[in-house]
């Protein structure tokens, strides 16, 4: 058993990476020692994280892209192989959320969440598994959430777009583990970052959020990326298909 989380040499790509989790855990791979390729559609954004990685010792490069978009995603790792010849850890991270009930969601708004946060998900593995099938070897990241294993109300399209990114990692993983791929995700609860404002702020909800929380408070982008760091090393070489969640004990109770 290799126990070194060390990444020198290997090759990350972080969809969303500009912001919040994605962030934390591009600038986590580039601490390690991995080349990381920050993929995101806000470029502004995307490139102060590679600036702020690369002043901090740090490998990484933007890689403008809308998970959405399978050329896109093709291109890029065509750029990627092009020039790392590989690709070791996909992080398929980038996501969005709006909360309304069924019946005042618009529908072109709930087909939006389902497309980045689960589509581009498939779009993502199917776009370099070929590669890790090729090097017989690769980790695959999906970023799904508490809302993949609970519901609540007014999260019909976030939840759903979640609970198919749960599916969607096992099957993948049942399809891609002869080829030394693991495919496993993580899911966590309600973190500080851009995402969760509206619910931070919403005294209501806020409340409700900590009244369900064992550990009475939200989780911080580290307490995301340790698991994150765990699914790309070799310490989960035996994980397949599995959804780790990160959620301070809501699901405990
Ligand atoms: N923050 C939480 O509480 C929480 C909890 C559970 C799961 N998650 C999941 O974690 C992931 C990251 O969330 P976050 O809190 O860091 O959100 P965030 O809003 O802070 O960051 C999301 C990033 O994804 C990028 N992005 C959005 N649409 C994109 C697209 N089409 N193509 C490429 N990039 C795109 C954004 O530009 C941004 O950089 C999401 O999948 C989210 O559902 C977050």
């Amino acid at each position: 058993m290799n126990f070194d989380l060390r990444m020198d040499g290997k090759v990350a790509i972080v969809t969303g990476g500009a912001m919040g989790l994605g962030k934390g855990i591009a600038a986590g791979f580039a601490s390690l020692g991995a080349n990381v390729a920050v993929a995101d559609v806000n470029e502004k954004a995307g490139q102060e994280t590679v600036n702020e990685i690369v002043q901090a010792g740090g490998k990484a490069k933007l890689y403008p892209l809308d998970v959405t978009k399978s050329e896109q995603f093709e291109q890029m790792v065509k750029d990627i192989t092009g020039e790392f010849k590989r690709i070791d850890v996909l992080v398929n991270n980038a996501g969005i959320a709006a909360k309304a009930d069924c019946v005042d969601m618009k529908v072109e708004d709930y087909r939006r969440i389902i497309d980045i946060n689960l589509t581009g998900v498939w779009i993502g593995c199917r776009a370099v598994a070929p590669v890790m099938m090729e090097q017989k070897y690769g980790k695959i990241i999906n970023m799904c959430s508490l809302l993949g294993f609970v519901a609540l109300a007014g999260l019909s399209a976030y939840a759903s777009s979640k609970g198919g990114v749960l599916q969607l990692t096992k099957t993948l993983a049942l399809e891609l583990v002869d080829y030394n791929i693991n495919v496993n995700a993580v899911a966590p609860a309600y973190i500080a970052t851009e995402l969760t404002n509206n619910a931070r702020t919403d005294k209501e909800r806020f409340e409700d959020i900590l009244r369900r929380t064992p550990k009475k408070r939200l989780g911080n982008v580290e307490e995301v990326v340790g698991p994150v760091v765990f699914l790309a090393s070799e310490l989960s070489s035996f994980m397949v298909g599995e959804t780790i969640l990160v959620d301070g004990g809501w699901t405990a109770w």
